[in-house]
């Protein structure tokens, strides 16, 4: 694993959209894996602009996205699937049919997460998935919880989590109780993992998931396991791992973690 010391949510942004777009560049058919959420938005803002400078060809992406609420369409404007298509998609070429997202209005919830898994299958896995985290330290809706779920499920939102989201929606009546998520084991299945952290609310989090024991009680843990993970974080997001994982580094900027 190595950590990045972002100097602001910039910073973040720009480095992550580096990472993003050095992917597509080398693999201009790459498969992403793609997370929605604030953390991302200004890395996607970045990539929209080299794309309309001429600098970022999207045409050849296939894209699947982490999760999706249970019982939102895609034409719900809190939707992931909405979410994709105005943060990202409808900004750059991007095929939509080259796009996939959980479908949250499936009648059969349980069909849906095996078609998805398949698709994955199908795409022979992801080049790079692009990972927030949640302040429990969950990764796409991975919460939680007593064992890590292998493939895509249906998960039960904490109430942490529905508050969180709560922000988006006109009252926390209107969260969903429920979404569809990747899960743990198809994000570990990616090549590269790219972990995008920003904001004090992250700070433990980042800091249990980086130097914390591996257990599902905090989702991101596992990531430690994987050969090729990449985490940024902004300077509050570090703030527990500068006081406590004991790192003498010279700057708390650019690589400040390679294990
Ligand atoms: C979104 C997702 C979530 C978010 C996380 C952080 O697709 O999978 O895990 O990444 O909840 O959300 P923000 O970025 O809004 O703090």
């Amino acid at each position: 694993m190595k950590i990045y010391a972002a100097k602001d949510y910039n910073d973040l942004s720009r480095k992550a959209a580096n990472i993003i777009s050095a992917q597509i560049l080398l693999k201009p058919n790459a498969v992403l894996g793609l997370a929605t959420g604030s953390t991302p938005v200004g890395a996607y803002k970045q990539l929209i602009k080299w794309h309309e400078q001429g600098d970022l060809d999207f045409s050849r992406i296939l894209s699947v996205n982490l999760d999706e609420y249970k019982g939102l369409s895609g034409e719900h404007d809190q939707s992931y699937r909405y979410f994709m298509n105005h943060n990202l998609f409808d900004h750059v070429n991007i095929h939509k049919e080259n796009t996939n997202v959980p479908g949250g209005l499936s009648e059969d919830p349980e069909a849906e997460c095996r078609r998805y898994d398949q698709v994955i299958k199908d795409l022979g896995g992801i080049d790079l998935q692009l990972l927030g985290i949640g302040g429990n330290g969950h990764i796409g809706f991975n919460e939680p919880c007593e064992v890590f779920e292998k493939g895509t499920h249906v998960v039960t939102l904490t109430e942490e989590t529905r508050q969180s989201n709560a922000r988006f929606f006109q009252s926390i009546d209107e969260v969903p109780t429920h979404a569809l998520t990747m899960g743990i084991g198809s994000i570990m299945g990616a090549k590269k993992i790219l972990l995008l952290a920003s904001g004090a609310g992250k700070a433990q989090a980042v800091y249990d998931s980086c130097f914390g024991p591996v257990t599902p009680h905090v989702p991101a843990s596992v990531l430690q396991l994987h050969s090729d993970v990449v985490v940024i974080a902004d300077q509050d997001a570090l703030a527990l791992v500068k006081e406590k994982a004991g790192l003498f580094v010279e700057s708390w900027e650019g690589m400040i973690y390679d294990n």
